[in-house]
């Protein structure tokens, strides 16, 4: 049977800050830059979703995009979006919310509740220009 990507994109927008408590404010600033002020900032987030899988020939589907959109929005979007990362989200409670770690939260959350027969890729615009991509190839 043929394989074929599936893709949904999604948005969310979140407040975080880049910091580490173990390091003096100075070393903060020096290594994160205006992303370690103190009193956080926002990113509207683009999301993108890849699942790969076989046409099921019943439906000439790979995967429902209803049911794709569905888990987007309570494993991702319910969890993150409008949320101050670092004080709302328990897996960046020790954890720096950059996008590198961003991206991979959000695979674990998704691929926790997708089908294993389903390969999955996370993509995560944190501005126009910079994104993160989790797994890699
Ligand atoms: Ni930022």
């Amino acid at each position: 049977m043929r394989k074929v990507a599936v893709y949904r994109k999604a948005n969310f927008n979140a407040a975080h800050r880049l910091y580490r408590e173990d390091w003096s404010d100075a070393h903060n600033k020096a290594v994160f830059g205006l992303c370690a002020n103190k009193n956080y900032h926002g990113h509207n987030y683009t999301l993108e979703v890849k699942v790969v899988g076989e046409i099921d020939p019943e439906t000439g589907y790979v995967i429902d995009l209803k049911l794709l959109n569905d888990l987007i929005e309570s494993e991702v979007h319910d969890k993150l979006d409008h949320n101050n990362l670092n004080l709302d989200v328990p897996a960046f409670k020790n954890l720096n919310p950059t996008g590198e770690n961003i991206v991979w939260v959000i695979y674990d959350l998704l691929r926790a509740k997708l089908d294993p027969k389903f390969e999955l890729k996370v993509k995560l615009w944190e501005t126009e220009r910079n994104y993160f991509e989790y797994p890699v190839n």
